[in-house]
């Protein structure tokens, strides 16, 4: 990647498809295209809902409702974690609220049923007042669930199974080799962000997708540090990595070609369809989710999380993490968010009937094609 990288700063390039693509505005605007992207890959795929580092320990739980799915994750006494709707057998409610570490069982607020971590239902108060209800057959529901290169997927479906390598594009491949390389099972969750967005959910991930806005919208941020208009692009799949450059990067090429390495000098974009990009950021890595609300295309729901390597215990350890945390947050939230609801104004306001995607966009025009083609609409 860096000598590809050296490659098109040397010849003035950047990575370029053959032709523009033109994506048509209902992509972001209409709510029948809103209802099959939700019916269609919130439903059926497999998505990223957590780093293994957010549940280390037994009888660690984490909820998520973003996608209209109520989903609990509990890491059990074998270590495993299990996927359920956080839904009680006995009339439906919500077992587990947000995050924590349970301590022997979970609880319904409600009733005080009570289930192991497996799921299975151990406790019914008054249980004479419910002959023939047999605890063995109410359980927690359970949805697919894999962790793997210390992430975890769920598919907010009960019964879809999924095969995750399959999904990243098949095993031995670039993709996979380097999520499995950062070993984010041994990373520490450091902050986190919730925003609520005025924007399609898919304008929040095509940010990431492109270096062509760098120089004018980050000039006083980001841009200094990085090329304009310069990426490498690999695709796996409906998944892609893309590569930005740091201007740091000129230091190796009087290094040896055995030492160079990609990580340090640029900001690697994984894009995990549908909804998930993560963000190498030579000592940290950003997770950008974005979750699309009902029936609202210019609208969703935005969570960062910011995971790094060692602990932050020291008091310069964090003043470290605060600085790098500040730059990322006043980039995207001062600079990229604001530019990207005003796309979606545009686009709402019928003005134009598509956008243009340039041949030096393919990232963007990657994850466009994808989504089009998984709902029926390429
Ligand atoms: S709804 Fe959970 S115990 Fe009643
Ligand atoms: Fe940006």
């Amino acid at each position: 990647m860096v000598e590809r990288a050296f490659e098109l700063l040397d010849n003035k390039q950047t990575t370029r498809v053959e032709n523009i693509y033109l994506s048509p505005v209902a992509s972001y605007t209409c709510k029948d295209w809103l209802a099959q992207e939700k019916d269609i890959l919130f439903k059926k795929y497999p998505l990223l809902v957590a780093f293994s580092c957010d549940l280390p320990r037994v009888g660690d739980f984490l909820t998520n409702d973003d996608t209209g799915v109520p989903i609990l994750l509990v890491r059990d006494r074998t270590g495993g974690i299990n996927a359920f709707y956080n839904t009680c057998r006995h009339r439906g409610a919500q077992l587990a609220k947000g995050c924590g570490r349970a301590q022997s069982g979970l609880t319904c607020p409600y009733h005080a049923w009570t289930y192991d971590f497996t799921g299975a239902l151990k406790i019914v108060p008054d249980q004479v007042s419910f002959p023939g209800v047999d605890k063995a057959e109410h359980g927690l529901i359970k949805l697919p669930v894999i962790e793997k290169y210390g992430m975890i997927w769920v598919c907010p479906t009960a019964g879809e199974d999924f095969d995750i390598d399959a999904q990243l594009g098949g095993l031995n491949n670039g993709f996979v080799e380097d999520l499995q390389s950062y070993q984010f099972e041994n990373y520490h969750p450091y902050a986190q962000r919730r925003l609520h967005c005025k924007m399609n959910w898919k304008l929040m991930l095509d940010t990431f997708l492109e270096a062509y806005h760098f120089a004018p919208l980050h000039a006083t941020t980001v841009g200094p540090l990085l090329h304009h208009n310069l990426c490498l692009l690999d695709t796996y799949g409906q998944n892609l990595r893309e590569a930005v450059i740091r201007k740091s990067i000129d230091k190796q090429r009087d290094q040896p070609k055995e030492s160079w390495d990609i990580v340090p000098d640029s900001a690697l974009v994984y894009l995990l369809f549908p909804n998930s990009g993560l963000v190498m950021q030579r000592d940290h890595v950003e997770l950008w989710r974005s979750y699309p609300l009902d029936g609202k295309p210019n609208e969703c729901i935005v969570q960062m999380d910011y995971y790094i390597p060692e602990p932050a215990e020291t008091a310069s350890a964090k003043d470290h993490w605060e600085r790098n945390m500040d730059l990322a947050v006043r980039t995207v939230l001062e600079e990229d968010i604001p530019g990207v609801e005003g796309i979606q104004r545009g686009l709402s306001s019928g003005a134009i009937s598509h956008s243009t995607f340039g041949r030096n966009e393919p990232a963007l025009i990657h994850f466009q094609r994808e989504v089009a083609k998984a709902i029926g609409r390429d």
